[in-house]
This record gives C-alpha cells, sequence and structure tokens, in this order.
C-alpha cells in the first residue's frame, strides 16, 4: 500500500483564540479554495447558535454535530476548513481530516489565548467562574491531539498575514 497522502485541502486546528477562522478565510482566498468553518456549518444546519446548543442539547450532542460535519467533508477537494476548538479531541476527527487534508495546528500560550478570548461570550466552556484556569485545563487535556497534527504553528508573536504566510508555505510544501 501507498503511504502518499491525499492532500486536497487544509485544515486548521487548535484551541479557541489561536486565530483559525480568521488565517482560515485569508488564507483560502489566497489559494482560491472554498472555505469552511465548522461551527458556522453547525449553526446553520441546527439553526441555533453553538451556546444555544450546549445550553439546550447538551455538549454531548454538540460534538456529534461536530463528528457529523467532520463526515461530510471527506469527500471535498480545494477547501479550507476551520474546525471548534475541541474538534481533534476525538482522534476519529483527526485521522478523519488527516485523510484529505494537511492538518495544521495553530498554537498560543495561555495568557495569549486569554488576551484573545476575555472580551468574548460567544463560547461557553469558557462561561465558567474562572475561564483562565478552564484554558488552562483544556489546552493541558487537549496538548497530546493538537502535537497529532502534521505542522505545528506558533502564533503568538506574529501577525495573522504571517501565520497566513506560514500556513501556505506549510500547504505548498507538503503538496510538492
Ligand atoms: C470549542 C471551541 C469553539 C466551539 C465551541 C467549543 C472547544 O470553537 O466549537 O464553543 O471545545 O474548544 P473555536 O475554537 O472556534 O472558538
Amino acid at each position: 500500500m501507498s503511504d502518499v497522502r491525499s492532500i486536497h485541502n487544509l485544515a486548521l486546528v487548535g484551541f479557541m483564540g489561536t486565530g483559525k477562522s480568521s488565517v482560515g478565510r485569508l488564507a483560502a482566498e489566497q489559494l482560491r479554495f472554498a472555505f469552511i468553518d465548522t461551527d458556522e456549518w453547525i449553526e446553520h444546519e441546527v439553526g441555533r447558535s453553538i451556546s444555544e446548543i450546549f445550553a439546550q442539547q447538551g455538549e454531548a450532542a454538540f460534538r456529534q454535530y461536530e463528528r457529523d460535519v467532520v463526515n461530510a467533508l471527506s469527500a471535498r477537494r480545494d477547501t479550507v476548513i476551520a474546525t471548534g476548538g475541541g474538534l481533534v479531541a476525538d482522534a476519529s476527527n483527526l485521522a478523519s481530516l488527516k485523510s484529505h487534508a494537511l492538518v495544521v495546528c495553530l498554537w498560543a500560550s495561555p495568557e495569549t489565548i486569554w488576551e484573545r478570548v476575555r472580551d468574548q461570550t460567544h463560547r461557553p466552556l469558557l462561561q465558567s467562574p474562572d475561564p483562565q484556569a478552564k484554558i488552562r485545563e483544556l489546552l493541558e487535556q487537549r496538548g497530546p491531539a493538537y502535537r497529532q497534527a502534521d505542522v505545528l504553528v506558533h502564533t503568538g508573536f506574529r501577525s495573522t498575514k504571517e501565520v497566513v504566510q506560514q500556513v501556505l508555505h506549510q500547504f505548498h510544501h507538503a503538496r510538492k
């Protein structure tokens, strides 16, 4: 069996606030690829916001929606996919993405993430009494999953534009 990967798409994974959606949108523009954000897809399909889904149906239902999206994505070509921060915590989601996409993880320290998300209210997992502790806890839990990505890109001291260039460089290199 050949071990050559089929890289038709680019998938961005990583923690909340690492810039997956903004980097993904710009990367898609430059590649002239379609852009899909898994959270937006779910909100559109279900007709509810992520916060409403968590509140009314629970996190387990949301994770099932994520698995459904991941399955639907395997037929895509020429698409940049920005994923929700917890999506690759399920190893089968990561394996599925890797079967058709280069998986790039955007990385940031807990402090940087906190600075980026502290004024936002749309993430149910961070509506906790101690969101900074929650960030550290989830990052620790998910670190091993994120490190299974094909490429890790640190976003801390880079502008969005620089991160996009770095991601595109890795993508072109992987497709050579
Ligand atoms: C989540 C991250 C969110 C969204 C949901 C759960 C997570 O996406 O999927 O609130 O478990 O980390 P972003 O990473 O785009 O914020």
